[in-house]
């Protein structure tokens, strides 16, 4: 069942990617290309799949949930191309594909990702038969907030500062937060919007949300010491080759898991206060550290 949500999902929002990109013109053929690169091959669609998922499960129009999938793809596909680039944490292969600076050059790897972004937005506010205009002022403005200062970027920033430098925990916490869990908190906040969610519900999807995004990334520090190049698809050890601060630096990799179990444990604890048939998103968590990719 989660398997087979994950697989259509991915599919469905590759298709509205697909369109979105190839219906640019061919001025800048190497900078198109770039962003195909950095947006289309591969990766695990996690961000997408919670946009449908919860939007889904809140009885949204599918339709309204595809602008707001492949808009936080594209921002995703964004940071990953930034912080892949020889200034960020310097690595060659990404979605076991050369990364795109590698691919490309590091010029045209930054303006992939400036483009990506900004498509992202063009997308959101694009007029759509069923979204309101509020509605999409409301995702703007939640993605643009999950990627900049206070979100994504913001945690970046921290990240630099934090290498070759040792933070506690409540600052990694922090950090971990903003990098990675803004954005996935995003595409819960975005499946809200698009569903019109009554308020009393918003609180409690928000803490799913949240605590799931903290994981997401405690695995991933994870998964940089135990699990191979191969079956990442990036750079095995990158963390440690970079001196970065992570979960399972600071705790050790058995306290790392267990601050894992728990945040999930904390996601599903507020799912069952929810009047939904949640179970799809219950898996997802639990795939979130469980998963070897
Ligand atoms: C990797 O994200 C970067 C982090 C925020 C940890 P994903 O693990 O979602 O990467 P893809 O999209 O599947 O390649
Ligand atoms: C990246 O964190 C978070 C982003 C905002 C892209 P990492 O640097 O740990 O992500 P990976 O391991 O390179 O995918
Ligand atoms: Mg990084
Ligand atoms: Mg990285
Ligand atoms: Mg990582």
């Amino acid at each position: 069942m989660l398997a087979e949500a994950i697989k259509t999902y991915q599919k469905r929002v590759d298709a509205v990617l697909n369109e979105h990109l190839n219906q640019l013109d061919d001025a800048a053929p190497h900078l198109k290309a770039a962003m195909l690169h950095g947006a289309l091959l591969g990766g695990k669609r996690i961000r997408p799949f919670l946009v449908y998922s919860v939007g889904d499960m809140l009885g949204a129009n599918i339709s309204a949930l595809d602008k707001a999938a492949a808009a936080i793809e594209c921002v995703h596909a964004y940071s990953l191309i930034h912080d892949d680039l020889p200034a960020m944490d310097n690595d060659a292969l990404r979605r076991g594909q050369p990364t795109v600076h590698i691919a490309f050059d590091e010029a045209t790897a930054i303006l992939a990702g400036d483009a990506l972004q900004t498509l992202a937005f063009e997308i959101i506010t694009a007029p759509c038969e069923t979204l309101t205009p509020s509605q999409q002022l409301a995702m703007v403005s939640a993605l643009a907030k999950a990627s900049g200062y206070q979100g994504m970027c913001g945690g970046q920033a921290i990240d630099l500062s934090a290498t070759n430098h040792s933070i506690d925990l409540q600052r990694l916490t922090e950090l971990h937060n903003k990098k990675t869990g803004a954005l996935i908190s995003c595409a819960v906040e975005l499946a809200l919007i698009a569903a019109n969610a009554p308020k009393a519900q918003h609180q409690l999807m928000m803490q799913y949300a949240q605590s799931l995004g903290l994981a997401f990334q405690v695995q991933d520090d994870i998964l940089d010491i135990t699990a191979s190049t191969e079956e990442l698809g990036k750079p095995q050890g990158s963390d440690e080759q970079s001196n970065k601060s992570t979960f399972p630096k600071l705790l050790g990799l058995e306290g790392a898991k267990a601050t894992a179990e728990q945040l999930i444990q904390d996601a599903l604890s507020a799912l069952t206060k929810l009047p939904y048939n949640s179970q799809l998103i219950a898996d997802f968590a639990r795939y979130i550290i469980e998963r070897r990719l």
